[in-house]
C-alpha cells in the first residue's frame, strides 16, 4: 500500500500545481486517517500523511512549504478526528453505572459486559451457562470478563428471589438482558425450552423492574420476528404478527409482554431486533462459525436455497455494531421502543461463503440443500428508526468483520488444541462466588 502511495505522490508532484497538490494533500490525507481511524494513532497518522502526501518530494526541497504541509495536515487530522470522536460520542452510552447484563457467558452478552465495563460500569454478569452449545467456549467467556473486572455469577434468569437479592444488593442503574435460548432451528424440535427461557422468564425480569419501573431494560429481540410476507427491507412498524418459528414467537412475545408492562407499571423496555449477529467468540450453532470451522478442516459445508435455487440472503452485522446499538438504546432509556438493529446491507450465503474463503485461504466444498421452512430467504434490517433516534450507524465492512471473526476462529481453535482450560461454570455459583448473598434477605425496591 505505502510504496503504491509513495509512487503516487511523485507522479502527482511532477503533474500538479502548487494549488492542486496541497489540496490533493489535504483530501488524501483526510481519506488516509479516516479509513485507518480505528486502528492508527494520532502520530501514526501524521507519519503516514508526511509519507502519503503528494508534496512529499518538493516538501524535502523546502522548509517553508513543510510547514504550511504540517499545517495543512494537522487541519486535515484533527478533522477527521473530531469526526471520529462525533462517531463514537461516548456520552451515548452508559458510564460511571451500575449494571446487570443477563447472558453474560453468551456471545452478545460476552461482548456487551465487556464494552459496558471498559467505560467504568460496575458491571454484573449472569448465565446459567447452559449445553445448547460447548460450555468451553461460555467459560473462555466468563473467565476473560472476570478478568476485566466484570462480576460473574452462575445464575439462571427464572431464579427470581436470586435477581431480587442482586437487585437488592447492587440496585441496577441498567439491565441488559440477553439470556435467552436462542438458534430457529434448534427451536422446531424443543419448542418447550424456548416458551420456559424466553417468555416465562422475561416475565420474571419484567416482575423484577415492576417496583423499579425507572431503570431501564433493554432486551434483545430478533429479525426472526418478521414473517415471509414481510416487506423489504424490514421496518419495526411492520405488523410482524406472522413469525415462521416458536423462537421467532417468543421474540415478538417479549415485545408485547413489554408493552404491556410499560402500559400498566410504567417499566421501560426497549427491545433491540438483531440480525444475524457474528464476530469474535461467535455461536458455534451459527453459519460464519459453521463455515469457518468446516473449510478450515476441510469437511464439506450445506449451503441451503429454495427449490428455484434462490439464494438465502442475510443482513450479517458485526457484534462491535450491535453492542454499540445496544449502549446507546440503554442510555437513550425511551419509555416503551423497539429496533431493528443490523448492517442495513444484505449478503447473500455464497457471497459470504467466498469472504470466508478469502480470509482463510482455502476454498469451501459446497454441498446444496433446500432450505427450511422455518427460515426466511432474506432478512434485511430497515435502520432508520435507529439512526434517527439513537444516532446508530453501523461500521464494520462484512469483509472486514469476517476477517476479524477468522483471526479469532485461528486463536481459540489454536487455545482448545494446547489443552489451556478455563475455570468451570461452578467456579461462578454464588455459594463459591458470594455466600453472603446466599444469606441476606432481599429487600423489595
Ligand atoms: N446471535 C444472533 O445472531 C442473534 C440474533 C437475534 C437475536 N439474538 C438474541 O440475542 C441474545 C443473545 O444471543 P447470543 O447469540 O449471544 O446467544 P448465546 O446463546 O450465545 O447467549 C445466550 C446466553 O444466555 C444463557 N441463558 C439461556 N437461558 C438462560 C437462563 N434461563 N438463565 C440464565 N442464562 C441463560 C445461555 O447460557 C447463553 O450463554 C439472545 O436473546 C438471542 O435470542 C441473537
Amino acid at each position: 500500500m505505502l510504496p503504491l502511495l509513495l509512487a503516487l505522490s511523485q507522479t502527482l508532484s511532477q503533474t500538479l500545481s502548487l494549488s492542486q497538490a496541497l489540496s490533493q494533500a489535504l483530501s488524501l490525507s483526510l481519506k488516509l486517517s479516516l479509513s485507518h481511524s480505528n486502528s492508527l494513532s494520532l502520530t501514526q497518522t501524521l507519519s503516514l500523511f508526511s509519507l502519503s502526501s503528494p508534496l512529499h518530494p518538493f516538501l524535502k526541497r523546502h522548509a517553508s512549504m513543510r510547514c504550511i504541509a504540517v499545517l495543512s495536515a494537522l487541519v486535515a487530522v484533527s478533522s477527521a478526528y473530531l469526526k471520529q470522536m462525533d462517531i463514537t460520542d461516548l456520552s451515548a452510552y452508559p458510564s460511571d453505572s451500575t449494571i446487570l447484563v443477563t447472558g453474560a457467558a453468551g456471545f452478545i452478552g460476552y461482548h456487551l459486559a465487556a464494552s459496558l465495563r471498559e467505560l467504568n460500569n460496575v458491571v454484573v454478569g449472569i448465565d446459567s451457562f447452559n449445553d445448547y452449545y460447548d460450555v468451553t467456549l461460555k467459560e473462555a467467556r466468563a473467565h476473560k470478563l472476570e478478568r476485566l473486572g466484570v462480576v460473574m455469577l452462575n445464575v439462571d434468569i427464572c431464579d427470581e428471589s436470586m435477581l431480587k437479592t442482586l437487585h437488592a444488593r447492587y440496585k441496577f442503574d441498567y439491565i441488559g438482558h440477553l439470556a435467552a435460548q436462542a438458534g430457529v432451528r434448534y427451536s422446531v424440535n424443543h419448542p418447550h425450552q424456548y416458551v420456559h427461557s424466553n417468555v416465562d422468564c422475561f416475565v420474571t425480569m419484567l416482575e423484577l423492574l415492576r417496583h423499579t419501573p425507572e431503570v431501564p431494560l433493554v432486551y434483545a429481540s430478533s429479525s426472526s420476528v418478521y414473517g415471509k410476507g414481510a416487506s423489504i427491507p424490514f421496518t419495526e412498524d411492520e405488523c410482524s404478527d406472522r413469525p415462521t418459528n416458536v423462537y421467532g414467537a417468543t421474540k415478538r412475545m417479549n415485545e408485547l409482554l413489554a408493552h404491556a408492562y410499560n402500559h400498566l407499571y410504567g417499566v421501560k423496555a426497549t427491545g433491540l431486533r438483531f440480525f444475524t449477529v457474528f464476530g469474535p467468540f461467535g455461536r458455534p450453532d451459527m453459519a460464519p462459525y459453521i463455515f469457518t470451522d468446516r473449510i478450515s478442516r476441510g469437511l464439506p459445508i450445506d449451503v441451503y436455497h429454495t427449490a428455484n435455487n434462490e439464494e438465502m440472503r442475510r443482513d450479517f452485522t458485526h457484534v462491535d455494531d450491535i453492542v454499540d446499538g445496544f449502549m446507546r438504546a440503554m442510555k437513550h432509556a425511551a419509555p416503551y421502543d423497539v429496533f431493528n438493529i443490523g448492517r442495513g446491507e444484505p449478503v447473500s450465503v455464497p457471497q459470504f461463503i467466498e469472504m470466508v474463503e478469502s480470509a482463510l485461504q482455502k476454498k469451501a466444498d459446497r454441498h446444496d440443500m433446500p432450505a427450511h421452512d422455518a427460515e426466511l430467504m432474506v432478512t434485511f434490517a430497515n435502520t432508520s428508526h435507529a439512526m434517527r433516534k439513537l444516532g446508530y450507524a453501523p461500521r464494520v465492512a462484512t469483509q472486514d468483520g469476517v476477517d476479524n471473526f477468522v483471526a479469532w476462529y485461528d486463536w481459540y481453535s489454536k487455545k482448545l488444541q494446547t489443552g489451556a482450560g478455563f475455570p468451570g461454570k461452578d467456579t461462578y455459583l454464588p455459594a463459591n462466588k458470594m455466600p453472603e448473598l446466599l444469606t441476606s434477605t432481599p429487600t423489595e425496591q
